[in-house]
């Protein structure tokens, strides 16, 4: 009988625009103030891309930096998946415009759309293709410029998202299995809650679409609420279960970074301490897809894990969508 194929996790990268914007600058935009924001949501700051800044100049330098930290030439990745709501065009895909920019020859490229959980429906998608042997070097991005599609006259949203992207590079292994489990759920009847409806082939652009504001998100942030909480708590339950681990035995609990309160919650209804919960979204915003891999990143290189940790992702987005993973860095 042939071995089983386990994952291992080889290096994680991240990269943020240079240019910030800060609550102090949102109150000169729209009517708000930085202690509605702060109390509200535990945003002070959020990183913004260039005009000529896309989805894949962001993903390219934290790719760079996650080979770099995987000791792998980017010609040695088989694939690319980049999770995203905000990519470069339509078609062709931001993956493949990462691929020419790397210069990963050798990869198939696409894209997986699963908003905010895009980066956790990466790692299940990563770990089919190898465990079943498709795929010996995978190359996952989570890259959002959600200023793009932000209308940056509603104080309901502007206020939440930034830019940003984060890269894992998982690889095929005889002696590792460093994803341990991944629990991924969705629901489509709550797309009226969270979306962007122009564009697409349900509402092609149009002078009137865009005079609407349809090219930007829209949000009605209460419900979202209601719904995230419940259900990051029992994605990151179930993903335990599935991985055979108490809450106890993981080291650090990585939410989507979308609102202090919701993070807070989801700790409570799971009975972790806060000690334990990674949170960064005082300086980057909601990012979408590259929460979770942003903030991963950054627990590495502070030291708050070490090799070996056990690592909990979880998150949750428009679709509704929502999953978790336990890994081991
Ligand atoms: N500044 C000042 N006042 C504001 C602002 C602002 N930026 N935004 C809204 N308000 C006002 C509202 O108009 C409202 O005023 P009213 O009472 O006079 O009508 C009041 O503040 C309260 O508004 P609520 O929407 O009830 O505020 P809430 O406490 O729910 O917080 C928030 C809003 C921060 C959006 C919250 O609901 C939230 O974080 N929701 C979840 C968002 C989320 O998790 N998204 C996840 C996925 S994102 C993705 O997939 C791309």
């Amino acid at each position: 009988m042939n071995k089983k194929i386990g994952v291992k996790i080889l290096g994680t990268g991240s990269y943020f625009p240079k240019k910030v914007l800060t609550n102090a600058d949102l109150e000169k935009m729209v009517e708000t103030s930085d202690e509605w924001i702060t109390t509200r949501t535990g945003i002070r700051e959020r990183h913004i891309a260039q005009n000529d800044e896309a989805a894949s100049d962001l993903a390219l330098k934290a790719s760079e930096e996650a080979l770099k930290a995987a000791n792998l030439t980017a010609d040695k990745i088989d694939l690319i998946l980049v999770a995203t709501i905000t990519p470069d065009m339509f078609f062709p895909s931001t993956a493949c415009m990462l691929q020419v920019k790397l210069g990963a020859n050798n990869a198939a490229a696409f894209d997986l759309a699963a908003a905010c959980s895009g980066f956790i429906y990466g790692i299940a998608t990563a770990k089919g293709f190898i465990e079943s042997g498709i795929y010996k070097n995978i190359l996952l991005v989570g890259t959002e410029t959600l200023s793009k599609i932000t209308d940056w006259k509603d104080r309901n949203t502007c206020v939440l998202f930034g830019d940003g992207a984060g890269a894992m590079v998982l690889s095929a292994s005889e002696t590792n299995d460093d994803v341990l489990s991944v629990y991924l759920g969705a629901d489509g009847s709550y797309a009226d809650l969270l979306y962007m409806r122009g564009g697409g082939s349900l509402c092609p652009t149009t002078a009137e679409s865009v005079a609407a504001g349809m090219h930007t998100i829209r949000m009605e942030g209460k419900e979202v609420f209601k719904a995230a909480v419940p259900k990051m708590a029992l994605a990151a339950q179930k993903a335990l279960e599935l991985a055979g681990k108490k809450v106890s035995d993981v080291k650090l609990y990585i939410p989507h970074q979308a609102n202090m309160r919701i993070i807070e919650a989801v700790a409570k209804k799971i009975d972790i301490s806060m000690d334990s919960v990674f949170v960064n979204i005082h300086k980057t915003g909601n990012i979408s897809s590259a929460t979770t891999i942003t903030a991963l990143d950054e627990a590495i290189k502070s030291g708050r894990i070490q090799k070996g940790d056990l690592v909990e992702l979880v998150a949750f987005g428009g679709g509704f969508t929502w999953g978790a993973a336990v890994i081991r860095i």
